[in-house]
């Protein structure tokens, strides 16, 4: 089976049970919660606490729990980040603002970040097992917030950052989540802290991986399949690995069109799509993917110990996140 078959008959299993969670009254404010659910998304996240809760041999019905949980934090961070960003299309509808307003949308985020944590008390392990999966989100939760700051500030400043500054940035408002995610899949299956730690050093390194990619993605994905536009990190002024790396290799005109568009918010829709055609044309994307692939080979070590079906979907899945083109 390949890896996006694996995935959607997995998120199947999780999208039953995110439904069932997100009912309520008032109806809107639950729609607004579900919007981005229910119109598409990978749930990565939820795969990746299944397949680490199998690795270690553990029952996945203990897991359902945590891995609904952390889709609903994703969800919370994706319906705040598009108001922070300005964007206005994610899986290929109307973001939560746009659609819905923004005091529905800041209620919805806040909705799903606190159902995740009554949902994660909902699994039969021990006390402490659950102590554990409630202190750790609420742990990456922080993180997310402290690097969606860095992520805003970075954007707002003149300065370019290190490349290991973006990595600081990035392991923060992104790789703490699949952090968790596999940290708590091993704890709804073993309380052995050396096993915890691999899974969670596999879940970090896939999740910078992730990011360098979704980083180029925005600046050179297609819209048509990726149901999020491209350029607008450029717009915004975001200091992406891609965008880094195309500032400093363009000269000329080329380098006049791309920082025309940097941090412009009023640029038109034309410019902005020239300076995406620029930093096509820099052949730069070799050289961020081999950026990803280094986190992923990082990744893979973390799980040498291990073997069987689930580490070859967890490995399979390294693949995936650094070629994918959506
Ligand atoms: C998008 O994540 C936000 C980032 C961390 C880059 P995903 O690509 O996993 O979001 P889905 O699949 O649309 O839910
Ligand atoms: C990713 O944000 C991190 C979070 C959502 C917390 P980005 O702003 O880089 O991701 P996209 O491009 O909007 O999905
Ligand atoms: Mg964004
Ligand atoms: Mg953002």
């Amino acid at each position: 089976m390949n890896k996006t078959k694996q995935m959607e008959q997995n998120a199947k299993i999780v999208n039953k049970y995110l439904n069932s969670k997100l009912k309520g009254n008032p109806k809107k404010l639950y729609d607004a919660a579900g919007h981005l659910i229910v119109n598409g998304g990978k749930r990565l996240r939820p795969y990746m606490v299944i397949r680490s809760c199998q690795i270690l041999k553990g029952n996945i019905s203990n897991a359902m729990p945590a891995a609904s949980a952390v889709e609903m934090v994703h969800n919370f961070t994706l319906v705040h980040d598009d108001i922070m960003d300005n964007d206005e299309m994610r899986h290929g509808v109307p973001t939560v603002h746009k659609k819905f307003g923004m005091p529905i949308a800041i209620l919805a985020g806040d909705v799903l970040f606190s159902k995740a944590f009554q949902i994660i008390t909902d699994s039969k392990l021990s006390t402490n097992a659950t102590t554990q999966l409630v202190s750790r989100l609420a742990k990456a939760c922080v993180d997310v917030c402290e690097g969606q700051l860095l992520d805003v500030k970075m954007a707002e400043e003149r300065k370019i950052p290190s490349q290991a500054e973006y990595i600081t940035m990035i392991g923060k408002k992104t790789a703490a989540l699949f952090d968790v995610s596999c940290a708590m899949g091993a704890i709804c299956a073993t309380n052995k802290i050396k096993d915890i730690l691999n899974l969670s050093s596999f879940g970090r390194n896939l999740g910078i991986a992730f990011q360098i990619t979704d980083d180029l993605i925005g600046v050179m994905g297609d819209p048509k399949i990726t149901k999020k536009p491209v350029g607008n990190d450029l717009r915004e002024g975001k200091k992406s690995l891609p965008i880094l790396m195309a500032i400093k290799l363009a000269k000329g005109n080329n380098k006049k069109i791309i920082l025309k568009a940097f941090g412009n918010p009023k640029i038109s829709k034309k410019d902005l799509g020239k300076a995406v055609e620029v930093i096509k044309s820099l052949g730069i994307e070799e050289n961020v993917r081999n950026q990803a692939l280094k986190y992923a080979e990082r990744a893979e070590k973390s799980l040498g110990e291990y073997s069987g079906p689930a580490k070859a979907e967890l490995v399979s899945l390294l693949d995936f996140v650094v070629k994918r083109s959506v």
